[in-house]
């Protein structure tokens, strides 16, 4: 088996410009695909609330969810670094609370690091979750938990005040202690400065090709959430079109009595039936 992918690794890869590549996955049968694939890291994303909740923003999703989806994916995963989301206002009300709920992600769900968004404005939070020996991955750019305070899903650092603010809050960031930080939809130049200017990897999403990795929600670079396509995302395949034939196809046989066929059914002594009558 290839070497398990840790926090250290993340920092060799940057080191050694070697790019890193991090999937989501919500469930243990899809992380044991993403991991046997090859991906560096895997997070358990509070997208979840979107692409399998159905939610309209990751606002609703609680910390016993990110545990119980944690679980499924820990047991799918040998090789790839597992990082969990942290939840909305699972560490935004002490310092204490946010210890607390890293730790039971860590500790009951078998997260290996958990994310957090925000930048200058949550890090103290962070350093306090970094000291408890839980380590941290960055969020900042467009963090979607602050969906209602940006007016909508939409990129940011465009302009130089809010460009000047994202710069400072990844140095914010990696003086807290983060680990890595992910950038989410922000021009590919900001991007750029911003991983030039720590010496942190920097894994992107929206973010152009400058970073040190690349994340994507995987039901949406599986083509399988077709509810909208953000530009940044680029779909290797088109599953959304499969599944659906596929299971048009197993309904129209079940229809027409073409499935199960033989091959499918259970065969049973015909003496033995014979009593039965
Ligand atoms: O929740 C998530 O899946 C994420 C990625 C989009 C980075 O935070």
């Amino acid at each position: 088996m290839a070497q398990k992918f840790t926090v250290k690794s993340f920092q060799e890869a940057k080191d050694n410009n070697r790019k890193i590549s991090m999937l989501t996955a919500y469930d243990y049968s899809m992380a044991k695909m993403v991991d046997t694939a090859g991906t560096d890291a895997i997070l358990i994303g509070d997208s979840l609330g979107m692409v399998f909740q159905g939610h309209e923003s990751t606002l609703p999703v609680t910390i016993d969810e990110m545990i119980y989806h944690t679980k499924a994916v820990v047991r799918g995963v040998k090789r790839a670094l597992i990082i969990t989301d942290m939840p909305f206002l699972s560490y935004h009300v002490s310092k204490e609370e946010a210890i607390r709920n890293a730790g039971r992600l860590v500790k009951e769900g078998g997260a290996e690091a958990v994310k957090i968004e925000g930048g200058t404005n949550f890090a103290e939070t962070i350093k306090a979750i970094v000291d408890a020996q839980i380590p941290v991955m960055g969020h900042i750019g467009l963090t979607p938990q602050s969906v209602n305070a940006f007016g909508g899903f939409k990129v940011q650092g465009k302009d130089e005040e809010s460009a000047k603010r994202i710069l400072e809050d990844a140095k914010a960031l990696e003086k807290a202690g983060v680990f890595a930080i992910t950038l989410e939809c922000v021009p590919d130049k900001l991007a750029k400065l911003i991983t030039e200017s720590v010496n942190i990897p920097t894994i992107g999403i929206g973010a152009g090709n400058s970073c040190d990795g690349q994340v994507l929600v995987i039901n949406d670079m599986l083509g399988m959430f077709s509810d909208f396509v953000p530009k940044f995302v680029k779909q290797y395949a088109k599953l959304n079109i499969e599944i659906t034939t596929a299971i048009q196809n197993y309904i129209s046989e079940v229809k027409e009595s073409k499935f199960p066929s033989t091959e499918h059914t259970f065969g049973m002594d015909s003496e033995i039936l014979e009593k039965l009558y």
